[in-house]
């Protein structure tokens, strides 16, 4: 069984950690908090799935660089994409071999790339999921939905150890292919990411209400319009539905708060630069332009530099 590091134990990190150990891998958690950290280690992750059943796994997790006691064969990057350069340097080197692969399965475009520059592009793959969890407590997740996971190489040359990490997956009960279109896959999930993260998160509504909303809904199809042209503009092939898909995504995640409004909401940094921001960067490559996706990078980033700026206010001055 392979041996897996996961950098980011958030939800989705811990998820598929918990999963893989329980499925009989060795797994080591990598993560900078530290309460949520000393809370696994002291009482193990708990895992609640969507059935309702709890299982309390097993697993290393550490808060700092630590020589794990044989290399690692899996690196499993599920940090926050604008985290990517610095999480990785909570794997100490010698837990990683020249066999070791990395694999990418954060929102956002340009995560792949980052990780090929730290570490080869030859052994990097990059992935969606369309499995959902949530933290609960230190220590705790919920599994919160079930979908297909794929992943495709970066280089476009499959490397060594993909039959394994498929078996992998299938040991731990989660669907999983290797996919040679992993690109037009990542252009469609950032598609769904371009349509509904930032308008959740600037107007403070649930997933659904993107599709039932008028205005929002229109926001989020000018959004995804732009995007499909920039994506079709760096050869990515996308279905003419796009558009429709997008808002079938929101509804059928109607009552979930999307990431980017989480992060929003908690005062944290957002991914906008790897999601709406990286349709106008590219947009730039093609001599194209796009309004809708720069305007809601703008009007995210004023949210991000005046968090707290309505609790001051209120305080009394003087
Ligand atoms: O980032 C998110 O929240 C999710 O990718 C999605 C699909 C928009 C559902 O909330």
């Amino acid at each position: 069984m392979m041996r897996v590091m996961v950098v980011g134990a958030g939800a989705m990190g811990c998820l598929f950690g918990a999963r893989f150990a329980a499925a009989g891998a060795p797994v080591l958690l990598l993560d900078v908090d530290a309460v949520h950290v000393e809370a696994i280690r002291s009482r193990g992750l708990r895992l609640v799935e969507l059935n309702g059943e709890e299982k309390t796994v097993r697993l290393d997790a550490v808060c700092e660089p630590a020589v794990w006691d044989a290399p690692a064969d899996l690196v499993l990057v599920m940090v926050k994409s604008y985290a990517t350069k610095q999480a990785l340097r909570l794997v100490h080197p010698e837990s990683i071999a020249p066999h070791t692969v990395f694999l990418s399965l954060q929102n956002g475009m340009g995560n792949g790339e980052i990780l090929a520059e730290l570490v080869g592009a030859h052994r990097v793959l990059v992935g969606v999921t369309a499995q959902g969890a949530t933290k609960v407590a230190p220590g705790v997740v919920r599994h919160g939905g079930v979908g297909p996971t794929s992943f495709g190489s970066l280089s476009g040359n499959e490397p060594a150890g993909v039959s394994s990490l498929l078996q992998l997956f299938a040991a731990a009960g989660l669907e999983a292919s290797y996919r040679h279109d992993i690109r037009n896959l990542l252009w469609q999930k950032l598609c769904v990411n371009v349509g509904i993260n930032a308008v959740t998160a600037l107007c403070g509504i649930d997933n659904g209400r993107v599709a039932a909303l008028d205005p929002a809904r229109k926001l989020c199809e000018a959004a995804v319009m732009e995007a499909v042209t920039v994506a079709r503009a760096e050869g990515a092939v996308l279905p003419d539905d796009m558009v429709d898909r997008v808002l079938s995504v929101a509804q059928a995640t109607a009552s979930n708060r999307s990431s980017m409004r989480q992060d929003v909401e908690n005062f944290r940094p957002t991914e906008i630069d790897a999601i709406n921001g990286v349709v106008v960067r590219y947009a730039l490559r093609h001599g194209l332009t796009a309004p809708v996706n720069w305007t809601l990078t703008q009007l995210v980033k004023i949210r991000e530099l005046t968090y707290g700026d309505g609790k001051h206010k209120a305080e009394p001055s003087g």
